[in-house]
C-alpha cells in the first residue's frame, strides 16, 4: 500500500501478470487473423502503454492509428458525455480493424466509437480491452479480446490516470479517494 495525500493505492494486478495476459491476448489475435493485416485504432490517452505492449506481441502484419475522446472530466465521474478530440488519420475502409481501449466501463465511450467506426466500412470490427468492469455496464458493448475483468472499484497505473496521474505506474492499482 502506497499513498499521496489521502489517495491510497493497492496492487490489484501485478506487473507480471499483465504482461503474460498481454503476451496471451497478442497470440490470440495472431491466430484469429493469420495471413491477414489487422489494423490497431489506439484509444488515447489510456491505452498507449497496454497497446505499445500488444502490438509487439502481435505477429501478423500490422498498422497503427490513433483517436482521442473525451467522456470523463478530469476525475472520476463519467460525465455520460462522449466527444471525438482527435480523428484517424486514415480511412479504414476494409480494414480488420482493433480498437484498443484501457478499459470498458459503462460501454459508452466504446459505444460511440464503433458507431462512429462501422459507418466507415471496415471489412471487421473489434475491440480489445485490457480491462471490463461488467457491473458498471449502461451500453451494451462487448469487447472481443479482454484482459481481465475486474470488479467496479476506480483503477489506475498502466496507462489508466486519475486526473492525468499515475500513468506511469507498473502493477494496475486500486485507487481509493479521500472522503469529499
Ligand atoms: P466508459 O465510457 O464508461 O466505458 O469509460 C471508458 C473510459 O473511462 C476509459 O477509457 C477510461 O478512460 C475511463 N475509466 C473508466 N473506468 C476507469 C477507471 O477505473 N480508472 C481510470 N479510468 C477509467
Ligand atoms: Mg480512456
Amino acid at each position: 500500500m502506497h499513498s499521496r495525500g489521502q489517495e491510497h493505492l493497492k496492487v490489484l494486478l501485478r506487473s507480471s501478470v499483465v504482461q503474460k495476459r498481454v503476451r496471451e491476448m497478442g497470440q490470440q489475435i495472431s491466430k484469429d487473423f493469420k495471413g491477414q493485416r489487422v489494423h490497431l485504432i489506439g484509444v488515447l490517452k489510456g491505452a498507449a502503454i497496454f497497446l505499445s505492449d500488444l502490438i509487439r506481441q502481435i505477429r501478423v502484419e500490422v498498422s497503427l492509428d490513433f483517436m482521442a475522446v473525451s467522456s470523463y472530466g478530469d476525475g472520476s465521474q463519467t460525465s455520460g458525455q462522449v466527444r471525438l478530440v482527435k480523428d484517424l488519420d486514415t480511412s479504414i475502409e476494409g480494414l480488420n480493424v482493433i480498437v484498443v481501449e484501457d478499459i470498458l466501463d459503462t460501454g459508452l465511450t466504446l459505444g460511440y466509437l464503433l458507431r462512429v467506426l462501422q459507418q466507415r466500412k471496415p471489412k471487421s470490427l473489434r475491440i480489445a480491452a485490457l480491462l471490463d468492469k461488467p457491473e458498471r455496464r449502461i451500453k451494451d458493448v462487448k469487447a472481443d479480446y479482454v484482459g481481465f475483468q475486474i470488479p467496479n472499484e476506480f483503477v489506475v497505473g498502466y496507462g489508466l490516470d486519475y486526473a492525468e496521474r499515475y500513468r506511469n505506474l507498473k502493477d494496475v492499482c486500486v485507487l481509493s479517494l479521500p472522503p469529499s
